[in-house]
């Protein structure tokens, strides 16, 4: 996702190339995360304004990679050689949520154009935007991106001279605070500003920061004071903002009610900070690293600080200083340790997984909730996709839908059929998007085209959007990368939101398709006061959904044994299943051949006895998905096909189903039950996780196998 990365100089000469460059190389130890368009903000030269002399900012920013960004210094001839003993710089990587990769939405954000006082880098997602927009417009404030980030450095500008009208002038981190009280989300942010030379403020909320410490000397205790206001502070600055948020006054109140920050608190620096003091307590050169992942800063230092939500770190002056933006609970810790990162570089960039596959396995608790997140109103039970809300009467009123889409993708579309046409009503007929080509199926204006993709540049599903948009029917992406040619170019859609996938193979991607597609059927039915029962079921289901996939990802060491003794010297494996299950079967089968080169069938249980069963023997390994739904019997009978003729099946059923537990049965792996038709989302982890330890049983390098890429854009 979007990448953070922040470079503080004190009482250590650089020069702004030494400076950018060190930005850069930031941003480039990010770069692994996936991103779309990169940028930074570093001083610039001292300009007369009005009275005042002022430090203009150079904001260099731009949509494509970080070496992009690298050429773009070098065409805006940026100076290199002024130097600075004292400087903050700070630079980003933006993976798109709100708005295209495009250069106005980049990252660094200002807050006015003119002389761009606040600048602001941040990662997460401002969930409020939209109205602190609204509030910030009608405060005559003018916008150039379409981000969420740009209220928040809107916000800084908008606080700072409220304060000034108060006659206050505030500390940055107490201006921090009183801005972060009015955002709702998540994040991890830095802010720089002219007002407040070479100082910066990171603070977190879900969003990982943190902060590295490189000094010649050793530093004088291994932590930092948590400075937390004393009460009467706290209290007026809660009666000031707490209790009356921008958004709650709603009004031009703001303006009115604001209490600016109290006076006896400004500038108040206490230098509780004493890890950066030298031994005679006089401030000593140091250098602070900021940044989003330890990847980044590990070639600086080894000596890191990981802040905690709600804290915001100032740096000035050569010191970091740890303040709270909420109040001080029982119990809460005082001190920030400063640790240790005994890490290599590779183990930063995967965390505890070995590979980036795995990684996005485990991933799925949390890309499966971003897919939900701010759509789904689980206590009445509403969905609401913005993306596709004025498209839905039309929709609704199309002839059929179809869906088309290429492997993994394709799975997704066959796995929500079922429930889409029972939701809606609507056929719909699944396409893989190379025989849809192949056929020149006939297309028309009032049918509905569902293109469903990880990485939006896959080239046979863009060719056939491109013949459906010029039969005139509508087109809906499902999509996962923002500004990806599909996402462009339907007419409507959503944005999966599971966040970038590295591993060739498609894992997080298809979960959170699945649950994207299932929101698509949800909303296409909301009036229908028929299935008024079954959406609160789904929804029920969908809450629950995260939290499953977490106990089904438990079953790790399970499946790993069963890789090692019973699958790995095998040649082939059969999965079974029908109903739900037979999308499921079909993505285990592709994941295995893709991923580990085992040959693989997903084969339709019902279709066992119409040939298939003919391969079945003592030795064949076969994977049956045997979970509670209106199918259970039916596929109860197939596996007993398979156990009479000697074969032992693992099956894959719900937790504490004895019935499956016979002795015929190889082993059984247990996962939740759900409502039939997400079970699919939970069914389909152990086989990622098979084809994932096959894999890396047979040596294969699991995020590259050979002959595949990860984005097809050939036909
Ligand atoms: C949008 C924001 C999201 C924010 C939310 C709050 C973007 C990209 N998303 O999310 O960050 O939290 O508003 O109001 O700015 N689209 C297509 N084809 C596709 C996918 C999407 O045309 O394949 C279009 C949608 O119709 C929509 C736009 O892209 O106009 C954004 O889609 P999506 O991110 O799904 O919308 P929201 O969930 O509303
Ligand atoms: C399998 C896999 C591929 C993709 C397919 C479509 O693990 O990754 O089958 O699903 O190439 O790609 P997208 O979804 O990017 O259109």
């Amino acid at each position: 996702m979007c990448g953070i990365f922040g470079y503080v100089n004190f009482l250590v000469d650089k020069s702004r190339g030494e400076i950018i460059d060190n930005l850069i190389e930031g941003l480039q130890r990010l770069e692994y995360r996936g991103y779309d368009s990169a940028g930074l903000a570093v001083d610039g030269k001292l300009i007369k304004d009005g009275d005042e002399e002022i430090m203009n900012n150079i904001i260099v920013k731009t949509p494509g990679k970080v070496k992009v960004l690298k050429q773009k210094v070098i065409d805006d001839k940026i100076n290199r050689t002024d130097i600075f003993d004292n400087h903050a710089g700070i630079a980003h990587t933006r993976w798109a949520t709100h708005g295209q990769p495009k250069e106005e939405n980049c990252h660094p954000h200002r807050s006015d154009s003119t002389k761009g006082e606040f600048i602001v880098v941040h990662n997460g997602i401002i969930t409020n935007f939209s109205a602190l927009r609204k509030y910030l417009l009608s405060k005559g404030h003018i916008f150039e991106s379409e981000t969420d980030t740009e209220c928040i450095a809107k916000l800084f500008k908008h606080f700072y001279d409220l304060n000034l009208k108060a006659g206050v002038s505030p500390d940055l981190n107490e201006l921090t605070k009183q801005v972060l009280h009015e955002l709702e989300g998540s994040y991890g942010l830095l802010v720089k500003s002219y007002h407040y030379p070479g100082e910066v403020c990171g603070t977190r909320k879900g969003s990982p920061l943190l902060v590295g410490v490189k000094t010649d000397k050793k530093l004088k205790v291994d932590f930092v004071d948590v400075e937390f206001e004393n009460n009467a502070a706290q209290q007026q600055q809660q009666q000031a903002n707490g209790h009356s948020s921008l958004l709650n006054n709603h009004s031009t109140s703001l303006d009115s009610g604001f209490i600016p920050v109290a006076p006896g608190e400004q500038n108040l620096r206490t230098s509780q900070s004493r890890a950066f003091l030298s031994e005679d307590d006089l401030p000593m050169p140091v250098e602070f690293f900021l940044s989003s992942d330890p990847a980044s800063v590990i070639q600086h230092t080894k000596k890191v600080l990981f802040l905690e939500d709600d804290d915001i770190a100032h740096i000035y002056d050569g010191e970091l200083h740890i303040h709270r933006a909420s109040t001080k609970s029982a119990g809460e810790s005082t001190v920030r340790p400063i640790q240790t990162l005994e890490m290599e570089l590779n183990e930063i960039m995967k965390g505890p997984y070995k590979h980036f596959m795995q990684k996005e396995i485990f991933e799925q608790p949390d890309s499966t909730f971003n897919t939900m997140r701010g759509r789904i109103d689980f206590e009445n039970s509403i969905v609401t996709l913005g993306g596709l809300k004025a498209f839905l009467p039309t929709i609704r009123r199309c002839r059929r839908i179809i869906m088309i889409a290429c492997g993994t993708s394709y799975h997704s579309c066959l796995a929500t059929r079922s429930i889409f046409e029972e939701l809606t009503e609507i056929p719909v007929s699944v396409e893989l998007a190379s025989d849809f080509l192949d056929r020149r199926s006939p297309v028309f204006r009032d049918d509905t085209c569902v293109f469903v993709s990880q990485s939006g540049e896959t080239a046979d599903s863009i060719l056939a959007l491109q013949y459906c948009l010029e039969r005139g029917a509508l087109t809906v992406g499902i999509v996962n990368s923002v500004g990806s040619s599909m996402s462009r170019q339907t007419h409507c859609g959503v944005h999966i939101n599971a966040g970038p996938e590295i591993g060739v193979a498609s894992t997080k991607a298809y979960t959170s398709q699945y649950i994207a597609l299932v929101m698509f059927a949800l909303s296409l039915s909301n009036d229908s006061i028929s299935k008024t029962k079954r959406h609160e079921e789904i929804i029920k289901g969908l809450q629950k959904i995260p939290e499953q996939i977490k106990k089904v990802l438990n079953l790790e060491t399970k499946i790993k044994k069963l890789c090692n003794d019973d699958l790995n010297d095998q040649k082939s494996l059969l999965l079974l299943g029908r109903g739900y299950q037979f999308a499921t079967a079909l993505e285990g089968a592709l994941k295995i051949k893709e991923i580990s080169y085992m040959h693989s069938e997903g084969v339709l249980a019902g279709e066992l006895k119409h040939g298939v069963l003919a391969l079945v023997d003592d030795k064949l390994p076969i994977i049956a998905f045997a979970t509670r739904d209106s199918l259970f019997p039916k596929t109860m009978s197939a596996i007993e096909q398979v156990t009479a003729r000697d074969g032992r099946p693992i099956v894959i059923c719900n937790e504490g189903d004895a019935i499956i537990s016979n002795d015929k049965v190889h082993l059984t792996l247990e996962v939740p039950q759900t409502v039939d038709c997400l079970q699919g989302l939970l069914n389909v982890i152990p086989v990622q996780l098979i084809s994932y330890w096959l894999a890396v049983n047979r040596g294969i390098d699991v995020d590259f196998p050979r002959n595949l890429a990860k984005s097809v854009t050939v036909e």
